[in-house]
């Protein structure tokens, strides 16, 4: 038996939803949940978890996330893996490009095996929360702009997974 994945998402207009449900499709026998509607306990059943956000406001995370980020990083991780992604708008937010997501890596970091960083080549931006150490935390996507884009970036991140 694989690993028991789980895909959970916050979305505004349903962009993540899209790539959450789309990353659910690629991924046989996972799940995927709208944070907003799951309780930070129903994680604790699977055991790699990837978790994603739109970023909204000046580069925040979604409410659904904020309101459940500090339960999801009590629970006990041991065994786990979480893998991130998150979405932005590079050309009318530069200056905090997809930096929700580095929200829910700041609250997990040191907590859990968090993997799938990815490079930032090939995007156009000035600053953002979610590069640590040159590379994005996770799968970002600029769905405004670059959903042409969205297949490929996918693909190649998956195979970097230990699902
Ligand atoms: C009010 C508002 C604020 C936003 N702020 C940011 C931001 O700070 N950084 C960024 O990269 N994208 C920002 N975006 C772009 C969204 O994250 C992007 O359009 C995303 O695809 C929306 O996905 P969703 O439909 O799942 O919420 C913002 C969008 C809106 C509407």
């Amino acid at each position: 038996m694989g690993k028991k994945v789980l895909i959970a998402y916050a979305t505004n207009r349903g962009n993540a939803k899209a790539v959450a449900e789309k990353l659910g499709a690629k991924i046989p026998g996972s799940q995927v949940v709208n944070i907003a509607e799951t309780e930070a306990d129903a994680l604790k059943e699977y055991d790699y978890l990837i978790l994603g956000t739109s970023s909204i406001g000046r580069g925040e995370m979604l409410k659904p996330w904020k309101d459940k980020i500090e339960d999801v990083a009590a629970l006990d991780f041991s065994g786990k893996t979480v893998a991130l992604f998150g979405l932005g708008n590079q050309a009318y937010h530069a200056d905090t490009f997809a930096e929700g997501v580095s929200h829910i890596y700041d609250a997990l970091k040191g907590k859990v095996t968090i993997e799938g960083a990815t490079s930032t080549d090939g995007y156009k931006y000035d600053t953002s929360k979610s590069v640590v150490d040159n590379k994005f935390v996770g799968l970002i996507l600029d769905q405004d702009a670059e959903a042409d884009k969205a297949d490929v970036r996918i693909d190649a991140w998956l195979k970097t997974l230990s699902i």
